[in-house]
């Protein structure tokens, strides 16, 4: 059990003495403090700087955490990873997200197959579908060329594609226009088809498992609306299925004419490399796919061969494991200064808490240590006129993670000054405080950030920053010793749904609900 390393007991020693210096303390008496906790990772046309200096640690913190790495057999698990050990126990997989960005002459054996074949296969596959649709060789049933693309799917379906769609729309021309429909609330779904010509409209349904209720709804919904425009005959031509079984589709009464596979191994909350991806390289080509794709791989071989104290994704995830389990901290603030990026908050939602918000390790038995953190967020500026004031004199402390860019595809370069002097100082006020001789004046400084910086919001440097965060949280569930790729907990809850759905149409509560349930079940159904 890893609470019971000495590198551990360190680090609790540690946390007890931590608030003896504070941040201003120690950035006065080291010079290099600053020079020494940032990172550096240049890839392609792009670089990416990791500042944690910010952070509350000190070089005796950071030695016991890289021990800590070492005891927690990071290095080796990392490798098995890479390579296709079946990692993910409880579900008897590998979890190899990183074999969909992984060089075409690498080889990865799963049950006798060569994976990345595979994906290179469908990748192929991908970029002709795009091809055909943004030249308009692939057209609707009417024959008329598609213009929009509807996304179904929810989750990992829906907040990568969406997350992708969101920033580099932002910054780049599409051809086709995407939208995303992933709640069974039907509100959503029909105001999003009020705004599409069916004949003009490509709908990529996506679903690992094409047995969850929303994307089977809402793939419904939208096929009878397609029907009314195009007739039954016509709604395949409309329709793209992403899956690990695109047969399942049919047999839940979905009809398409498109299809590619994704694998078992691709966890939903990780699956933004894959097809799962398709609306983006249809709206934005192929060839951007491949350059996101490239940060990512340039992410993946910095985790794989930067010793680990210089290695990006090893240090976010010991600083945030040294934040949630050492010194307590319940919640983990995700602040980007870029407007293009408010889904990425939304998105690592998922992607951290779906994968280490967990109490049982890997070997089932009780975690005894805290786990993953309340991740929550917005972009800045805006937070600074909602939240930030209880990040700065709250009496919770929360670390945040800042994210800014050096350039700006705007032509108002001044106000993207602006905006990032806004970041850096932001992540002053926070570390540093200000003193006043009335106490509500009184800022306290002390709290920690990391600032994470890119050059430029591209393609790139969005699979990059992705990456980051995927490596950083397969280093934390390391650390604790649980399974980051699962995910029982949402289990229960869709059972009691389909359970509930069904008492519904019946018109009444089962004997065998709790009293509280029952109650309000009748009370919908009688305001219905
Ligand atoms: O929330 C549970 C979950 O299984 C996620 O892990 C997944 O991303 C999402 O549901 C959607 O699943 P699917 O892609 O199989 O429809």
């Amino acid at each position: 059990m890893i609470t019971t390393t000495s590198s551990w007991k360190k680090l609790v020693a540690l946390g007890k003495e931590a608030p003896q210096s504070t941040l201003s303390e120690l950035f006065l008496g080291d010079a290099q403090r600053a020079a020494r906790n940032t990172l550096h990772l240049n890839f392609g046309n792009g670089s990416l700087v990791a500042d944690f200096s910010k952070q509350n640690i000190t070089s005796d913190v950071v030695d016991a955490l890289l021990e800590l790495a070492q005891e927690a057999s990071l290095s080796n698990r990392r490798d098995a990873m890479f390579t296709g050990v079946p990692i993910n126990t409880s579900e008897g997989q590998p979890a190899l997200h990183v074999a969909l960005r992984a060089p075409s002459t690498h080889k990865i054996i799963v049950d006798g197959i060569d994976v990345v074949k595979e994906v290179q296969q469908v990748r192929r596959s991908m970029a002709e579908f795009a091809t055909g649709v943004r030249n308009g060789k692939i057209v609707g049933a009417t024959g008329k060329p598609f213009t929009h693309i509807i996304n179904v799917g929810i989750g990992g379906s829906d907040l990568g594609p969406a997350l992708v769609w969101d920033a580099l729309s932002c910054t780049l021309k599409p051809s086709l226009l995407c939208s995303f429909v992933s709640n069974i609330d039907p509100v959503e779904v029909e105001k999003v088809l009020e705004r599409h010509d069916a004949q003009q409209t490509l709908v990529v349904m996506c679903s690992k498992t094409f047995s969850t209720s929303e994307t089977l709804s809402n793939g419904r919904i939208i096929q009878q609306w397609l029907a009314e425009s195009v007739g039954d005959a016509g709604v395949a031509q409309h329709c793209a299925v992403v899956s690990v079984e695109p047969q399942r589709a049919t047999s839940a009464g979905i009809a398409f004419a498109h299809s590619f596979n994704i694998w078992p191994w691709v966890g939903g909350r990780y699956s933004v490399s894959s097809a799962v991806n398709l609306a983006n390289v249809v709206a934005f080509g192929s060839d951007v796919f491949d350059d996101f794709l490239s940060g990512m791989r340039a992410v993946d071989e910095h985790f794989v061969e930067t010793p680990l104290a210089k290695n990006i994704p090893v240090m976010m995830g010991l600083i945030s494991v040294w934040n949630r389990s050492i010194l307590g901290r319940e919640t983990q603030a995700v602040v980007p200064y870029s407007s293009a990026l408010r889904l990425f908050a939304p998105y690592l939602q998922q992607l951290i808490m779906e994968s280490n918000g967990k109490q049982v390790g890997s070997d089932n038995v009780a975690v005894a240590t805290q786990t993953s953190p309340v991740v929550w967020g917005s972009v800045g500026t805006n937070s600074q006129h909602a939240f930030m004031q209880m990040l700065h004199q709250g009496t919770s402390v929360v670390p945040v993670d800042l994210i800014g860019f050096a350039k700006t595809q705007a032509t108002h370069g001044d106000a993207h000054d602006s905006l990032m002097a806004n970041m850096f100082a932001q992540a002053q006020a926070l570390a540093f405080g200000a003193e006043s001789t009335e106490p509500q004046r009184t800022m306290p400084g002390n709290r920690a950030s990391t600032v994470l910086m890119a050059d430029e919001l591209s393609a790139q440097t969005l699979g990059a920053l992705i990456a980051l965060y995927e490596h950083s949280v397969f280093v934390q569930g390391c650390v604790w010793g649980i399974n980051s790729f699962d995910q029982w907990g949402v289990e229960l809850g869709k059972k009691l749904a389909q359970k509930i759905s069904q008492q519904i149409t019946q018109g009444a509560p089962s004997s065998d609900q709790d009293a509280s349930t029952s109650q309000l079940l009748q009370w919908y159904l009688k305001h219905q």
